[in-house]
């Protein structure tokens, strides 16, 4: 049995295995420019998060129905809980779908088909976050939360990924406030491609609770020593830096490091379908590389409750406990 946790930095569209990608282009009448799903793995060889991004953009042409979404997020679960996931946090990206002429609604209703049985059927609670393309304009970003409002009830925050050097977060200061009066949660990629500074401006500009990635901070001994005391959490996804080049090597990645320093970090698969393993399968490859004992395996699982959003109802701080509690029971034998 795996060690139980929550999965915080995972983008939906990130699970689209290419089994399901051709299934789903079969169904909706779309050819894709592989000729199978071999040949579609071949092309998983990123030299950086762009790379990644421009083949991750292309194969979404194949989600286009709220089946579609639903069967998306329906499969990842079922693998999510095999990777002993409770809770997961769940990006989608709702520009890359409505360039393509697909509703915000089809892709939030279609999540949420999967979302609402998956306490039953999968054991996991969740939570939706919606991330703002980075590299599209701040307006674009305002109209996607308008869009966005008749749904509001269905998600929990609000995020910012996609190319990140070049679009630093102030960019979306309006937005952030924007939502932040909405009652929206408030989360950001920074610090994985870009700078240090970033990480800073997440904090201080957009009032994020929680930094997705935040590697880079580790070139700031300034800016590591008040994410500990701020008691900030990272969300890390040690298998992506491999893959992206952000890290030569798992064993040179810095997570030892990092929680030695003290900081509150998570470990989440970010692509999993794209990038070699899903949540558990990223806790044994660190632990391996890493050397990680028993101990700063349980620590990494707690911390992922600790920094989850289920702080907002009596519900919520239950299931928190219950899981805690099974993280503090679990034998690894
Ligand atoms: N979108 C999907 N995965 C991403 C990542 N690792 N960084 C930025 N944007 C992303
Ligand atoms: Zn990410």
């Amino acid at each position: 049995m795996p060690l139980p946790k929550a999965e915080l930095h995972l983008h939906i569209e990130g699970t689209l295995e290419p089994e399901l990608a051709f299934a789903l282009a079969a169904r909706n009448g779309i050819t894709l420019p592989y000729e199978d799903t071999e040949a579609l793995r071949k092309a998983y060889l990123f030299d950086d998060l762009q790379s990644f991004l421009d083949l991750y953009y292309g194969l979404m042409a194949v989600l286009l129905t709220e089946e579609d979404f639903e069967e998306l997020a329906d499969a990842y679960l079922a693998r999510a809980a095999e990777q002993g996931v409770r809770h997961a946090e769940i990006f989608f990206d709702p520009q890359a779908h409505m360039v393509r002429g697909v509703g915000i609604g089809t892709v939030i209703e279609g999540l949420g088909r999967a979302l609402d049985r998956s306490e039953e059927r999968h054991g996991i609670s969740t939570r939706l976050i919606m991330c703002f393309l980075r590299d599209q304009s701040a307006e674009s970003a305002l109209e996607t939360l308008e869009a966005a409002k008749p749904y509001l009830d269905r998600i929990i925050g609000i995020g910012l990924d996609s190319a990140e050097v070049g679009h630093p977060p102030a960019k979306f200061r309006e937005v952030y406030e924007a939502a932040a009066a909405l009652g929206l949660r408030r989360v950001a990629h920074a610090g994985e491609e870009g700078p240090p500074a970033y990480i800073t401006e997440a904090l201080d500009v957009l009032g994020v609770e929680r930094i997705d990635h935040g590697l880079r901070c580790m070139e700031d001994a300034q800016l590591v020593e008040r994410l500990v005391s701020e008691r900030v959490p990272l969300t890390l996804c040690p298998l992506s830096n491999v893959r992206l080049r952000a890290v030569d090597v798992l064993e040179e990645h810095p997570l030892a490091r990092m929680m030695d320093a003290g900081l509150l970090c998570t470990v989440n698969s970010d692509d999993p379908a794209y990038f070699g393993g899903y949540v558990d399968d990223t806790f044994h490859a660190v632990r391996e590389a890493l050397g990680l004992d028993r101990e700063r395996l349980r620590e990494l699982a707690r911390n992922s409750f600790e920094a989850s959003f289920l702080d907002g109802s009596a519900r919520d701080e239950e299931l928190r406990a219950r899981y805690l509690a099974e993280v503090a029971e679990y034998s690894f034998d």
